[in-house]
């Protein structure tokens, strides 16, 4: 019963940041003269903040010196930083908690896996920064999802094999990412974007106890 763990990504399944950056970013794209849509959005998902800049720009056939890039970053960062800053517990997606409660009565252990750079304050501001055995966030990795590298050294600071690693994720990159640790993977949202996913959840509401023991168990 104890043999696997669980690794969270952060954006979209521990909190819904997700609309955060979208309105940043959408704000950054109305700045340059041009719309950004929901459906675009999900290109972003899980993607680093540098190379979401690049995707935005493309949208927006913009092309910018490497300066200009930097001053962009900047700007959606701080925007970004404001409304996380207003964030409270409140702001856990349903079933989180519960699940984690659970976790921890079972002496299961789980890290957080996430490509942001600011996963430790959001963690903080959510009062989740002392529950994970291992943080591993965008500081941490030279390669960004779908690239491995954030679940293989979660996998390492918790001391197990990849194969007995649960990843919990909400976008394409992230799933490809825990399907190319070989990595047991459970996409949170669209199954027809989510479908390289071993399990398939609407939304974190059906992220429940039995669903945990039943992954546990396999
Ligand atoms: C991921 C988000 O978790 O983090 C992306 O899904 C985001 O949308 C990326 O771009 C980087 O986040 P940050 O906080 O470092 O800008
Ligand atoms: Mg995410």
């Amino acid at each position: 019963m104890d043999k696997k763990v669980f690794i969270f990504d952060l954006d979209g399944v521990i909190v819904d940041t997700a609309k955060y950056h979208y309105l940043a970013w959408k704000n950054l794209a109305n700045e340059l003269s041009f719309d950004f849509s929901k459906n675009q959005n999900e290109q972003l998902k899980g993607v680093s903040r540098v190379r979401s800049l690049e995707i935005l720009l493309d949208i927006g056939k913009i092309n910018l010196s490497e300066d200009q890039k930097q001053k962009l970053l900047t700007k959606k960062n701080k925007e970004y930083l404001e409304y996380v800053n207003r964030m409270t517990a409140d702001e856990i997606l349903p079933g989180i908690n519960e699940l984690l409660n659970f976790l921890d009565q079972k002496n299961i252990k789980y890290a957080l896996g996430s490509a942001s750079k600011n996963a430790p304050l959001i963690l903080k501001k959510v009062g989740l920064f002392n529950r994970f055995t291992a943080i591993v966030d965008g500081n941490d990795v030279s390669k960004a999802k779908p690239d491995p590298e954030v679940f293989l050294i979660a996998a390492k600071k918790l001391k197990k094999d990849p194969v007995d690693c649960i990843v919990i994720e909400d976008a394409l990159a992230g799933i490809q990412a825990a399907n190319n640790a070989k990595m047991i993977s459970v996409g949170i949202g669209d199954e027809n974007i989510l479908k390289d996913a071993d399990f398939i959840l609407n939304n974190t509401n059906e992220l429940t106890i039995d669903f945990a023991e039943k992954l546990i168990e396999k």
